[in-house]
């Protein structure tokens, strides 16, 4: 009887997550109110980024930052503080889940020319720069893990941009190591950095 009652309970809980995911099937109203700036299958389009690939935990915690205005540079004022204004903690959760399902596609849009310096960045640092690598925290393909982001393949403009805003003084997260990585990067370091995590799979 045991058994059965817990088969049951598996069965009930497979059930209840089939039905999270086909209410969020890509043509559903509440996926098309972000693709429609996110692009098709949520692989970026313009200055919205990729979402696809990106690890669910990240992703509720940019929606939570834009919500309490945490992430403040000015794209986000511009578009996602509107776009998450009423958004449910429970929508902000099966949304994530459900773009972190879609295999991303690279945006392979950086100057390959800098990807060898960039890789090398990326993987070692440049300790005399006080540089720290990036794949301590964001795993050897920018892959990500809870919610440090998946950096591999996202647009070449929307990495610059990030890592240039810090330097500038924007917030995103609190408590986010960023602000004091990206303080160490020149110019060229971001381009390359970028560059080379553009063609990232
Ligand atoms: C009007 C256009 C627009 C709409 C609608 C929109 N977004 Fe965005 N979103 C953006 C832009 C632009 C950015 C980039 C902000 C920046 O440059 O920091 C962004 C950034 C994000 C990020 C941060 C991604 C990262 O890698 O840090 C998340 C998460 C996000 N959006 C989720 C959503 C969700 C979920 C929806 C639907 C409820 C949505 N967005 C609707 C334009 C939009
Ligand atoms: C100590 C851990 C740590 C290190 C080292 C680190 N990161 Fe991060 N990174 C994070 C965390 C955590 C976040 C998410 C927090 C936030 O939103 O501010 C993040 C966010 C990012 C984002 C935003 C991605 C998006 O989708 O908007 C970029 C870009 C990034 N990191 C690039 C880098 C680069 C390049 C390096 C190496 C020079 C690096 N990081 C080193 C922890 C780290």
């Amino acid at each position: 009887m045991k058994r059965i009652g817990l088969k049951a309970a598996i069965l009930a809980l497979v059930a209840s997550t089939v039905s999270i995911v086909s209410a969020l099937a890509g043509d559903s109203a509440a996926v098309r109110n972000c693709t429609w700036c996110h692009g098709a299958d949520a692989q970026g389009y313009t200055v919205a980024p990729r979402l696809a690939g990106q690890r669910p935990q990240y992703i509720m915690k940019q929606i939570q930052s834009f919500h309490e205005h945490t992430r403040n540079n000015p794209f986000s004022r511009q578009y996602m503080w509107n776009a998450v204004a009423a958004l449910s903690q429970y929508d902000a959760r099966d949304l994530a889940n459900y773009f972190a399902t879609i295999p991303p596609k690279p945006a392979n849009d950086g100057d390959s020319a800098l990807a060898v310096k960039g890789k090398q960045i990326f993987m070692d640092g440049i300790p005399e720069a006080n540089i720290v690598s990036c794949y301590a925290c964001h795993g050897p393909n920018g892959e990500g893990v809870r919610d440090i982001p998946r950096l591999g393949g996202l647009a070449y403009f929307y990495v610059k941009a990030r890592l240039e805003q810090w330097g500038q003084g924007y917030h995103s997260t609190l408590g986010s190591p960023m602000p004091l990585v990206a303080n160490h990067l020149g110019p060229e370091e971001i381009e390359a950095l970028a560059s080379y995590l553009s063609f990232v799979k």
